[in-house]
């Protein structure tokens, strides 16, 4: 066994920044396996393509041969889990590839990490590690005035995305109980920063705000999500990797719950800022539109656990980072050119429009 990482689903949002954070710690060598759908993007990850230590793999995790392949060739020391459909809206549309691959994909990635991991000697098989990334969707919906989830608040899905993850937490917890594979999971509140797919509320708003298109606000743009950003995720993930303890589940979050419109209303502020102006400020654009069917009303996180046993707490705070990712979403025109052809429109039409 070597100390190489196997993250699958690199080439995506969160996958893609935890890479290049970790290429940058040159720590260990990693193998990004990834089946590229709309949502992974080799573009972000050009500033390592040529590194050594850096390794992509094209599949997907539901293909046991192919899982086989990776782990018996590279004989990785971890593996960290992103790979996954993971747009709720998307799910509500057609759930069937949240089922394909957030849980058949990571019941076959089990199957396949518990046959390797059972092969390594007594030493190799305590240090491996299976970190799981997952959400706090899982838990449900809260009101105003409840505390927010902890890692023991029981499961309540309530959309087919947060239910294929909780499926997935749940096989990842039993791989732990029954075989002892040293398992992981983080559960993180919203992320966001650069590339991330302009189908997600922060960079949608961003672009549209940008063009001087119309900013759709589902429902009363009062639904409260906890956002944190995608830097201080990955920095946690590390940290969990590095020191968790097997079988523990850590909930990851900013301490920064804000209404949807709130959020949107700063992005129009900062837009109106830094890119040319309109006739009329931005927020003119805001638009209330149909809800989300079974839109959950409020997360939040605690996130003690990971600051007491880790040490973990988020650096950036919102105001510098939103204002960072909108910078970042107005001067790489080349990047949002790049992902917002054919797919990306058809969605953008399909959902929209009715
Ligand atoms: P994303 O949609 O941007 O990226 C997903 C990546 O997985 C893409 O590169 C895609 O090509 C790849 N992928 C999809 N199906 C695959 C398959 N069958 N085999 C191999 N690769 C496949 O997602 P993200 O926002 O980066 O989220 C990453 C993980 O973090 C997910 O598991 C998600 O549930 C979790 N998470 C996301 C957030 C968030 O706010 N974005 C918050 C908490 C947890
Ligand atoms: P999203 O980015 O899809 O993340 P999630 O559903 O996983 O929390 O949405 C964040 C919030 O923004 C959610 O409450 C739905 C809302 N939203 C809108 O109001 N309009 C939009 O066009 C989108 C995409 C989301």
């Amino acid at each position: 066994m070597r100390n190489t990482i196997v993250v699958t689903g690199g080439a995506g949002f969160i996958g893609s920044n935890f890479i290049l954070q970790r290429m940058q710690e040159k720590t260990a060598p990693i193998i990004n396996l990834d089946k590229l759908t709309y949502a992974g993007n080799l573009r972000n990850l050009g500033s390592v393509a040529e590194d050594r230590g850096y390794e992509f793999v094209r599949g997907d995790i539901a293909e046991r041969a192919l899982v086989r392949r990776v782990l018996e060739t590279r004989l990785p020391g971890a593996i960290v889990h992103f790979a996954a459909e993971s747009h709720v809206d998307r799910s509500i549309r057609g759930p069937e590839d949240f089922i394909r691959t957030n849980v058949d994909g990571t019941f076959v990635l089990l199957e396949e990490v518990r046959a390797y991991w059972s092969s390594l000697s007594a030493d190799e098989q305590k240090r491996f590690r299976f970190l799981h990334v997952s959400t706090d969707e899982v838990y449900g919906s809260l009101g105003p005035d409840d505390p927010p989830f902890c890692e023991t608040t029981p499961y309540a899905p309530n959309s087919p995305y947060a239910a294929s993850k909780a499926a997935s937490d749940h096989l990842v917890r039993a791989y732990h109980h029954t075989y002892g594979l040293p398992t992981l999971t983080t559960n993180c509140s919203n992320n966001y920063g650069r590339f991330q797919f302009p189908e997600k509320l922060i960079p949608l708003m961003i672009l549209n705000a940008r063009d001087g298109k119309s900013l759709p606000v589902y429902g009363d743009g009062k639904n409260v999500r906890d956002w944190l950003h995608v830097e201080d995720h990955c920095d946690a993930i590390s940290k969990v990797l590095q020191g968790g303890r097997p079988g523990e589940v850590y909930n990851i979050g900013g301490w920064n719950e804000k209404r949807n419109l709130e959020i949107v209303e700063t992005v129009c502020e900062l837009v109106d800022e830094m890119a040319p102006r309109l006739p009329r400020p931005r927020h003119d654009l805001i638009t209330f539109v149909k809800d989300r069917p079974g839109h959950d009303r409020r997360y939040a996180m605690d996130a003690r656990k990971i600051e007491r046993e880790l040490g973990w707490k988020p650096k950036e705070t919102f105001e510098t980072g939103i204002r960072k990712t909108v910078r970042w979403y107005l001067e790489n025109d080349e990047w949002v050119r790049g992902v917002t052809s054919g797919s990306y429109r058809q969605w953008i039409e399909t959902h929209y429009s009715s």
